[in-house]
């Protein structure tokens, strides 16, 4: 089957800091090189080096951002048929990454904003399509109403938190969230922020991300709690994107849910001992030798 991304492309300027800053404070730091990021890319990116056949759909400025991010998408063997060229600059992110890798990132979609669910010209019974929220929600929103029409398996991050329409997120096969999302989500829809009430109250499956406790997903067959495997943290960034990309991935080839998870977690851990977001992406070997580990 195939993968397909829907999302951002964006230019990630990355400042290594000894503390990140606190509001009022300048903290001083060399900038490195523009490095290929943003939520889309590099879940298309994740799930390419995983072994999937991945399209990534959006959008990109023409500028030199634009030509280094369709280069990266190029570059790990990503469809980029459907990767349109705006007037609007590409989207940049400014990441601070602290000693112990932890960040603070913000972004300006710039391009990602004219990301149209259009550009998805075909969706294939079948075809596992994986959306995040750097681009228009109601973009997303129509995407799902297609992709649920085709028979899709649909998954969407819910990062960064923002407002769906409800009857979108009640079509899709499963919502990925970390527990600020969902908390978010939950003050939204008026429900406690844990996997099993967001289950029950959206009647979809729900993976909750948890970082270094693991991830819980609650689904019709239940709640399971997939634990994390063990790494030495350099930079987060990225982290939950690998998950998200390397999940589509198994899943689409037919993995069940419990080991896509615990794929997925690999995925994130082997992120974070790398810095960057998309070139921090793990190779399906590397998964592969850190779950036979244990
Ligand atoms: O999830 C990490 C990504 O968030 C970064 O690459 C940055 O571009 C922001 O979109």
């Amino acid at each position: 089957m195939s993968v397909i991304v829907f999302g951002s492309a964006i230019a990630d300027i990355v400042f290594r800091l000894p503390n990140l800053p606190r509001p009022g404070e300048t903290v001083l730091s060399e900038a490195g090189p523009a490095l290929p990021g943003g939520k889309g890319l590099n879940q298309a990116i994740a799930a390419a080096r995983d072994g999937a056949g991945v399209r990534f759909v959006g959008c990109v400025g023409r500028d030199g951002p634009g030509e280094m991010l369709r280069a990266a998408l190029v570059a790990a063997g990503v469809d980029v048929a459907a990767l349109r060229d705006v007037t609007e600059p590409s989207g940049l992110a400014c990441v601070c990454v602290d000693e112990a890798g932890h960040n603070q990132i913000a972004v300006s979609p710039g391009a990602n904003r004219a990301a149209r669910a259009e550009q998805v010209q075909e969706i294939p019974r079948g075809a596992t399509l994986l959306m995040q929220m750097e681009v228009a929600p109601a973009e997303n929103a129509a995407l799902i109403a297609r992709g649920h029409a085709s028979g899709a398996r649909l998954l969407l991050n819910l990062a960064p938190a923002g407002t769906m329409d409800p009857a979108a997120l009640r079509a899709l096969d499963l919502l990925i969230l970390n527990e600020s999302e969902a908390g978010w989500l939950g003050n939204q829809l008026g429900l406690a922020a844990s996997a099993s009430t967001l289950h029950a109250g959206l009647g979809i499956g729900i993976a909750m991300t948890q970082g270094e406790r693991g991830v819980v997903v609650a689904t019709t067959a239940g709640v399971v709690s997939v634990p994390a495997f063990e790494v030495t943290a350099v930079d987060t960034t990225g982290a939950g994107d690998a998950w998200c990309g390397v999940l589509a991935a198994a899943l689409d080839r037919g993995m069940p849910l419990e080991a896509s998870i615990r794929r997925a977690n690999a995925a994130g851990a082997l992120a974070c001992t790398s810095a960057g977001a998309a070139p921090s992406m793990p190779t399906a070997a590397e998964i592969d030798r850190l779950i036979a580990r244990g």
